[in-house]
């Protein structure tokens, strides 16, 4: 595909990946993703704002081939699905300078051996003019990596924003038009990349909106023309309000905690609760993290094993651990057949998450009516606090 005009003198570059399923040995990509590279045109000086995954080298060297000269590079992100051509371009252009931030130097020579003397570090809030076109350059900390940071084109109120406000969603549309699709790639997106980094990406989102944006053009997925509903959705997802919602996670062997799973989730819908059940044998865990997104309680069933918690509910705690959503509190139940240390072992994997835990509810074997009715308090107590929030 051939470079894509974006307003006069600015072009979309890069490569579509329809095809990709895993990103980082962890993340699925149900719609595969895009590597957005960007051509900024001055009346003196060409920028070209990131480069593609290596895999896609080809895709740019090719709408690189009409572009004689190129003065500057602009290395938003060390991660290779934005730097991996770097040398590539490097070696094609001689006279270019790689412009990156004083950490993105240190990546980039650690990640892609790039030599320092082609680099030129920048600081936060520097500009850089390409004769009628100024580009300024944000630190933009932990929108995915310590290095990363954004390009604010003034004339043209373009931010181009690395991996923030990205979606792993591959289309031929160059500005988002499907929003309801755009928006659900987006927030799972935010849930795997983002969340993590929730208060330090409040503190970006307010550096970049004090700019008038008519454009922001991230590293993946389509452009946001209209940047109100993207900017919107992310003011919510880093807020630290919660909805009145539990996410329940679980696995079952035999069907003990399976009946206590669905007891729970009557119990909860019967109180005004909504719940988002995942089994955790048959779950894609980017919906499990988009749910995590927003909810205020998370449930987890688990069967015991070897005396701690089932290993598929150990990986969703862990995971759950690292992606630091804004819940508030956590139940366990579940089963077990003669003794168990589950629930102390599966709390001290979440030490990242700031839980109030209520009252556990385990059994032993198939539950019986006083575990039923401890499920029923358990809803009532999950209620009652959502209620207080
Ligand atoms: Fe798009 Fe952090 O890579």
């Amino acid at each position: 595909m051939q470079k894509r005009a974006i307003v006069e003198n600015v072009f979309w570059m890069g490569a579509l990946d329809w095809n990709r399923r895993l990103f980082d040995a962890l993340i699925p990509l149900p719609d595969g993703t895009t590597y957005n590279a960007y051509l900024v045109r001055g009346s003196d000086k060409t920028a070209l704002l990131d480069a593609t995954d290596p895999s896609r080298a080809d895709w740019l060297m090719a709408q690189l081939d009409d572009v004689p000269r190129l003065d500057y590079l602009v290395a938003h992100h060390a991660e290779q699905d934005h730097s991996g051509t770097i040398p590539q371009v490097l070696a094609k252009y001689p006279e270019a300078r790689l412009i990156v931030s004083q950490k993105g130097k240190e990546l980039l020579a650690a990640h892609l051996m790039v030599p320092e003397d082609r680099m030129d570090v920048v600081e936060d809030g520097a500009t850089l003019s390409l004769g009628d076109l100024t580009l300024e350059f944000l630190y933009t900390p932990w929108v995915h990596w310590p290095e990363t940071m954004c390009t604010y084109l003034r004339e043209k109120e373009i931010l181009f924003s690395c991996d923030l406000f990205g979606s792993h969603y591959t289309t031929t549309d160059l500005f988002a038009r499907e929003r309801e699709v755009v928006m659900e790639a987006a927030k799972r997106y935010y849930a795997e990349i983002m969340m993590p980094f929730r208060m330090v990406i409040r503190k970006n989102l307010e550096k970049v909106c004090v700019r008038p944006l008519k454009i922001i053009a991230p590293s993946h997925g389509p452009l946001y023309d209209q940047p109100g509903f993207i900017l919107d959705a992310y003011k919510d997802w880093t807020s630290s309000a919660v909805k009145n919602e539990v996410v329940l996670m679980y696995v079952s062997m035999h069907g003990s905690t399976e009946a206590m799973a669905r007891h729970l989730t009557a119990a909860l819908a019967e109180r005004q609760v909504r719940v988002r059940l995942f089994d955790l044998a048959v779950t894609d865990m980017g919906k499990l993290a988009m749910a995590l997104v927003d909810a205020a309680t998370l449930a987890v069933g688990m069967p015991t094993v070897l005396g701690g918690p089932h290993p598929a509910v150990a990986y969703a705690a862990t995971l759950a651990n690292a992606l630091r959503p804004k819940l508030r509190f956590a139940a366990i139940f579940g089963s077990y057949g003669w003794t168990s240390q589950a629930v102390e072992r599966l709390k001290e994997l979440m030490p990242n998450l700031k839980l109030e835990f209520l009252e556990p509810v385990l059994c032993q074997g198939y539950p019986r009516p006083e575990q039923f009715s401890a499920l029923d308090k358990l809803a009532t107590t999950m209620a009652e606090r959502h209620t207080r929030l």
